[in-house]
């Protein structure tokens, strides 16, 4: 931190161009600055974005992590669930949100069947999604049994961030979207999940769906962050879709989703407005317009030109 604090100084003081350029730098987000970030106690934010100009508003304000989720499947592709999304999906999202974000640490999440079959097709797709999706980490769904996977993922020099508790690509094997870790033996599994995960070498760990004392005590034994969606308060930093919080996807509404902004009724009333404006022929104004240099008979001539004869 003291030496944190004293480049920063240095830099004001130089001003100059290179100093302004490693000012920027030092503002990005990586694994290691996450990792300060739960020692020293300071919340992690985390958000899901998918397309250049969201990630750019996100980063532009100052959050240190984006999800490219595979809850693009139900909120930018119309799915019922995640279970359709593809690597090309996911790539195509996540070089969109890589361009729009000059500092956040950038996370994509590995789409359902494409880690599940074998150790190696885990990692050359999520070799993929950091070629060509340019992410800086990948997340997978799963606790201990997919230890083997994280374990040769991280071997490749890839960050991996786990996704324990309600992990949404597994719906059907939970019968629906349900809370997890509510009884004792199913807290002892997520626990040894979660030990699990970090022992494989994961950066960072998901907790979703899960009893707030639960994901408390497990976010106090593991040395790596813990991300709360629906868990608690007292994870290492949060993570929410963002369409939740702008209430702009009305299909679901879980209990831990909080309303930050209503973007969905502004979005809904901007383009009542333009539908109205244009029916009643008020825009584009002259404002909105451009007015030609001619002369009043050149545009006459115009008129009365007839090029088909
Ligand atoms: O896909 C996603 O958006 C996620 C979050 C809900 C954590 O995995």
């Amino acid at each position: 931190m003291a030496s944190g604090n004293f480049k920063c100084q240095f830099i004001h003081v130089s001003g100059s161009a290179a100093a302004k350029e490693k000012e920027t730098k030092m503002k990005k987000h990586t694994v290691t600055t996450l990792q300060a970030q739960k020692q020293r106690g300071e919340k992690i934010t985390m958000l899901t974005a998918y397309d250049y100009s969201t990630a750019k508003l996100m980063d532009e304000a100052g959050v240190e992590t984006l999800l490219v989720g595979d809850s693009l499947g139900m909120v930018m592709l119309g799915y019922d669930d995640t279970l359709q999304v593809t690597m090309e999906d996911m790539i195509h999202h996540s070089k969109a949100v890589r361009r729009g974000a000059a500092n956040a640490f950038i996370v994509c999440d590995m789409p359902f069947m494409s880690y599940h079959i074998s150790i190696e097709q885990a990692v050359a797709n999520a070799g993929r999604l950091v070629k060509e999706g340019l992410a800086h980490a990948v997340k997978l769904e799963g606790g201990i049994e997919f230890a083997p996977a994280i374990e040769a993922i991280v071997r490749a020099s890839i960050p991996v961030v786990a996704h324990i508790g309600l992990t949404p690509q597994s719906i059907n094997a939970f019968g629906g979207f349900k809370v997890q870790g509510k009884s004792r033996d199913a807290a002892i599994k997520l626990l040894g999940d979660a030990l699990a995960v970090e022992k494989a070498g994961a950066c960072m760990v998901v907790i979703e769906g899960v009893p707030s004392e639960i994901a408390s005590i497990i976010s106090q034994k593991l040395t790596i962050p813990t991300i709360g969606i629906g868990a608690g308060n007292q994870c290492d930093g949060q993570v929410l879709v963002y369409q939740d919080m702008l209430d702009m996807y009305g299909n679901m509404k879980p209990k831990f989703v909080k309303v930050f902004g209503h973007v969905g009724a502004a979005m809904k009333e901007a383009f009542a407005g333009y539908i109205e404006e244009t029916k009643a022929g008020t825009f584009p104004s002259e404002e909105y317009a451009f007015a030609s240099k001619l002369e009043a008979a050149d545009l006459e001539f115009l008129n009365e030109l007839n090029l088909d004869k």
